[in-house]
């Protein structure tokens, strides 16, 4: 490929683009993903850091001697099954880039051959952060294994938007995603005959309070202004129409952005649980994983998207936020990285669509150029103009 040439550029993120969107892979599968995009970046010259990491990599464009930053691109599929009607549909039944997540990879691939080209007029040093497994919402603690993010400022992020026509750029400051909380209830009562429930306590009964319980947390516990909520998306129990069974168990998620709410929500859900199922006479076992903190676009960086879309001539809109998680935030979270790395994370938009996780779900791909273009102004910005923003 010849450096500068625009046009051949484009044609050669498309044509991989669609490599990529025909080969989708599973979290933690990546192989196959991990190894072209490894191929193309050598094939750019681009620097490979030896991790031994099983899916996904890290890659460095050096400038001149600066400060370093970051661009996360995730690589993993999604078990949908497309009904996408491309020409370069998935090749493997069930699984699809529904998520965009192809896009990342490619858009990101293009960002980096753009920054090689002129490394030399880059303040600083850019990794690029192909990462494992977002949809399983720990793939980025993976690359936290590694010192890969040890000297890292800022982390910069985007993701795929089928709400925006192809190209326009949603840019919010503060939350962008919520913490992804998920619980388990036990109920533990005692079976007994449908027809006796006085020989029995029913665990069925004293879930059902339970539910209505949890509901109220919102509305009576949180702060009318700050988003929150939770949903029990699963309740099972018994095997039959004339018998209480012994124990009922159900799941759920609780999404926050405020860490106080987190934390409040997670002794709220413990206290209901236990409580309702005790004045039932039930016992109980509550089981709390923590997902991904909520993502917070840091306000200065936020400018920078802005400044950079006008540069380019490139509409921006408000970024919606979402009670949707991404594991972007641990790379930006005080718990994980033990120390404050501010982050930014935007939607470009691929064209109005079906929604992401759809099975027709698809990325116009006049966006890929662009979207390059775009992060690698925002990345050369970054590095150079923080000088005149008295950064
Ligand atoms: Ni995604």
């Amino acid at each position: 490929m010849k450096p500068g040439d625009r046009k051949q550029l484009e044609q050669y993120l498309i044509n991989n683009f669609e490599w990529f969107h025909r080969h989708p892979e599973l979290p933690y599968e990546e192989v196959q993903t991990t190894a072209k995009i490894r191929e193309l970046l050598t094939e750019a010259g681009i620097e490979i850091l030896p991790y031994p990491l099983a899916t996904g990599l890290v890659a460095v464009v050096r400038g001149v001697p600066g400060r370093t930053i970051a661009l996360r691109c995730d690589i993993d599929a999604l078990p949908v099954r497309e009904e996408a009607e491309v020409p370069y549909a998935s090749g493997t039944d069930g699984i699809m880039h529904a998520c965009g997540h192809d896009f990342h990879i490619t858009a990101g691939i293009g960002a980096a051959i753009l920054l090689q080209e002129r490394r030399e007029e880059l303040c600083g040093t850019v990794k690029f952060i192909f990462q494992p497994a977002e949809e399983e919402s720990h793939g980025a603690l993976k690359i936290l294994e590694t010192d890969a993010m040890n000297d890292v400022e800022q982390i910069w992020g985007f993701h795929a938007d089928p709400t925006n026509a192809a190209g326009v750029i949603g840019i919010r400051e503060g939350y962008v995603t919520a913490a992804v909380d998920r619980f388990v209830i036990r109920v533990k009562g005692t079976g007994c005959h449908g027809a006796h429930p006085d020989d029995g306590i029913d665990p069925i009964l004293a879930s059902a309070a339970i539910v209505q319980g949890l509901q109220s947390i919102v509305s009576r516990n949180i702060n009318a202004f700050h988003p929150a909520l939770l949903s029990v998306t699963r309740i099972q129990a018994g095997t039959t129409w004339n018998v209480i069974p012994a124990e009922a168990e159900m799941e759920g998620t609780v999404r926050t952005m405020n860490r106080e709410d987190r934390i409040l929500y997670e002794k709220r859900v413990r206290e209901i649980a236990e409580r309702t199922a005790d004045a039932y006479g039930a016992d109980t076992e509550v089981i709390w994983t923590a997902g991904p903190p909520a993502t917070w676009n840091n306000g200065e960086m936020a400018r920078v998207c802005e400044e950079t879309a006008k540069k380019l001539g490139m509409q921006t809109v408000p970024e919606e936020s979402s009670m949707g998680g991404d594991d972007f935030a641990y790379y930006e979270d005080r718990d994980t990285m033990h120390r404050d790395v501010p982050g930014c994370y935007v939607k470009i938009g691929t064209g109005v669509g079906h929604p992401i996780h759809h099975p027709g779900f698809c990325v116009d791909e006049r966006v890929i150029l662009p979207a390059s273009v775009y992060l690698a102004g925002v990345l050369t910005a970054a590095l150079c103009d923080a000088g005149d923003r008295g950064n």
